[in-house]
């Protein structure tokens, strides 16, 4: 059959992540490549515990029935709590929707702003599931430089007057791919450039929560005094990935337009899921799970760049995050990680090749990330030691 596929499919490849995660099947491969919390931080007992009250409860089954397109009320009424937590202190219920995790709050907002040819402003490199998004919707993606302290204000301002873009796609906290954070300074100034052009921001923070040093820095819509700034958060890093929740907040007037397009896409998130999630804060679960697990990631980080520091070529530059999980690294010109990706795979260890994070991926094929919550502390070192060969190798015959 000669299948006559919409024009949106011609440029959508499954994500490379999701691809290597068929290879993950194989346990002896140790993999830097996805972005999956820590098996150890997922709370079975909680959940179980939660599950086992929830579908003992004679209200059972009004779980069962359909709910409501933007989640039940009183997990709204609580999201507008939970936003405090990132300084958006002035939430009401109608500026909370419940989203079936960040990936669909994403989504939401493209559906609601992008028609094909539209342009996206996203930070070079960003998360590569976005750009995935943004080709579904046929838009343009153009990336704008950063540095340590987020953004380039001037590549920003230039980008926006050359392209007129509809959205700003960021990551402000713990990046992936980078694990770099804005600073508050360059988040205000980055919620004033674009408000001054009408141009929509959406802030993804999945990450925010597992900082293990430095200080907390504010949400940019925190600082949104225009209402240009969707807000996009998730329990997925924090409470659990496979129950498929999170928050997107907005002003009421977006929140309803993302209902609108929700209704479309699943009509709500599955109420049991929702229950889970409610139920977990409202026990207050969250708080010292959080504890635990940001301990967990703190030890991984520094025994990934521990790992880097003995066993990576010393021409290997790579990130020092105070959170997230992930570290971005880049080897001299002339290293291609892609190609040399079936020979880690041949040592059993997996990475992520840092081209798939650029809108504009030409002459990145140097650029890698890995993450380290995944593996234990063992096979950190030992997958690290492993490419550190490997890439060793590969640097002394480039320099032959
Ligand atoms: C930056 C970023 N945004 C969004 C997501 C989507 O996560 P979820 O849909 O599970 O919340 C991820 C997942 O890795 C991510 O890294």
């Amino acid at each position: 059959m000669n299948y006559n596929y919409a024009s949106r499919m011609a440029n959508l490849n499954g994500t490379a992540t999701r691809e290597i995660f068929k290879l993950l099947g194989n346990p002896e491969i140790i993999s830097f490549a996805g972005g999956n919390p820590a098996i150890e931080c997922l709370p079975a007992q909680r959940v179980k515990e939660i599950t086992a009250d929830i579908t003992s409860s004679p209200s059972f089954p009004r779980v069962l029935q359909y709910g409501l397109t933007p989640g039940f009320p009183e997990f709204r009424e609580m999201l507008t709590e939970y936003v405090k937590t990132v300084g958006i202190t002035d939430a009401k219920t109608e500026n909370v929707l419940v989203i079936s995790g960040g990936q669909q709050g994403i989504d939401l907002a493209l559906k609601t702003f992008i028609n094909p040819g539209d342009v996206i402003l996203v930070e070079n490199p960003t998360y590569l599931a976005f750009l995935q998004i943004a080709n579904s919707y046929e838009a343009v993606c153009k990336g704008v430089n950063a540095d340590d302290d987020g953004l380039d204000l001037a590549d920003l301002e230039e980008k926006i007057i050359r392209y007129n873009p509809k959205i700003l796609y960021c990551v402000p906290t713990f990046s992936n791919p980078t694990g770099k954070t804005y600073t508050a300074e360059r988040r205000k100034k980055i919620a004033e450039i674009t408000a001054k052009y009408g141009v929509i921001v959406i802030e993804d923070d999945p990450y925010s929560k597992l900082r293990f040093k430095g200080d907390y820095v504010p949400s940019m819509k925190s600082m949104d005094e225009a209402g240009n700034v969707i807000f996009v958060s998730s329990f997925s890093k924090i409470i659990s990935p496979g129950n498929r929740t999170g928050v997107a907040c907005a002003t009421p007037e977006l929140i309803r337009k993302m209902e609108i397009c929700k209704q479309g896409t699943d009509l709500h998130t599955p109420n049991l899921s929702q229950m889970i999630t409610y139920e977990y804060l409202k026990r207050g679960y969250l708080e010292p799970d959080l504890k635990k697990a940001v301990k967990i990631y703190g030890e991984k980080k520094a025994c990934m760049s521990d790992a880097i520091a003995k066993y990576m070529p010393k021409e290997f530059e790579c990130t020092d995050p105070d959170g997230g999980l992930f570290i971005w690294g880049k080897f001299p010109k002339g290293i291609d990680v892609l190609k040399i990706f079936p020979e880690a795979i041949e040592k059993k260890v997996a990475y992520i090749q840092g081209s798939v994070f650029f809108a504009e991926p030409e002459g990145t094929e140097n650029y890698i990330r890995f993450n380290y919550s995944y593996a234990n502390a063992e096979q950190i070192d030992t997958g690290i030691k492993r490419l550190g060969e490997l890439f060793g190798e590969k640097l002394m015959n480039l320099n032959k």
